[in-house]
């Protein structure tokens, strides 16, 4: 659907004008790094729309000055703006790269039982890191010989949440092979499915904000970063920041994947492209 360029169709009792529309957007870019504008007027009316009245503000106005008040208010705002689309085994190549590749690299390193840290960030739904966490399972032959440990992270605290209870729609399921849904879903016949249990608890949730160092600074270094369909909706400057977050995240020789439609090439000099058989993923240098 298109705007037609007017002021908009009422928010509460008055059109969102072009500067709430504007002072909406830097809200939700300070705080995300996600870029919204005029472009996008349609589904940020949507949303603000159903935000205000869930917030009891009178006008948009009286809204802006509620989200500049009180930090609390900004969590449902950043949490309906988010674009949470994912599925199970999305870029399936990349786990093959990651079990064929990566990780033979990987535990050049590292001794038996050592531990492997995987960042699933943004992981939305939990589709992510459980798809590493299956994929490892099905075709990682020194999976148990070391104590691999996955956390997926995202901002939107509401879809983490989802994240962790693990209830997954056909959509989300059907790329996974009809046996390993069998394997790892419970019940077995009827939608939606759950996760199994084991499954659940081998990947830990915790919110994180790739824009804001402070929300990372407990995590510490990971071995390999997924960071997928997330700079796509940054400007240069919030991919920036990003990119100098997972470089610094990232231990000496790690690896990042990206989406098919992002290139790290393109935005920073820190990593270096590996050309592996599956994929095209990231390097960090070693040492540095
Ligand atoms: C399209 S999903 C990508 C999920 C998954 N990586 C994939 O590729 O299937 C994008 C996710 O990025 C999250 N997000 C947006 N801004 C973020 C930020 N600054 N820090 C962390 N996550 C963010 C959103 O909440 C959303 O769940």
């Amino acid at each position: 659907m298109t705007n037609n360029g007017s002021p908009g169709r009422p928010t509460g009792n008055e059109p969102l004008g072009s500067a709430e529309l504007e002072e909406l957007c830097a809200i939700i870019y300070a705080r995300t790094g996600m870029v919204f504008g005029e472009s996008k007027r349609y589904y940020i009316e949507r949303r603000i729309t159903d935000l205000m009245e869930a917030s009891g503000a009178a006008s948009v106005r009286a809204y802006v000055a509620m989200l500049k008040d009180d930090p609390r208010a900004v969590e449902p705002l950043i949490n309906s703006f988010t674009v949470n689309e994912t599925y199970f085994y999305r870029e399936e190549h990349q786990l093959a790269c990651l079990s064929r590749s990566i990780l033979p690299d990987i535990i050049r390193t590292k001794k038996p039982g050592d531990r492997i840290r995987i960042w699933s960030m943004p992981c939305s739904s939990g589709e992510e890191p459980y798809s590493i966490a299956i994929w490892l399972l099905e075709n990682w032959a020194l999976v148990d010989a070391y104590n691999v440990e996955i956390i997926g992270s995202d901002i939107d605290t509401a879809i983490l949440k989802q994240a962790a209870e693990a209830v997954y729609s056909q959509r989300s399921l059907s790329r996974l092979p009809d046996a390993v849904v069998r394997r790892y879903f419970e019940p077995e016949q009827d939608l939606p499915r759950r996760l199994i249990g084991d499954l659940r608890e081998s990947v830990s949730f915790v919110k994180a904000n790739l824009v804001d160092r402070a929300s990372l600074s407990s995590l510490g270094k990971f071995d390999v970063i997924f960071c997928r369909n997330l700079l796509i909706y940054f400007d240069d400057a919030a991919r920036e920041t990003a990119v100098d977050n997972l470089h610094d995240f990232l231990a000496p020789g790690g690896y990042i994947c990206l989406g098919h439609t992002e290139s790290m090439t393109r935005i920073s000099g820190l990593f270096e492209a590996a050309r592996f058989p599956d994929a095209i993923v990231y390097r960090r240098a070693g040492g540095a």
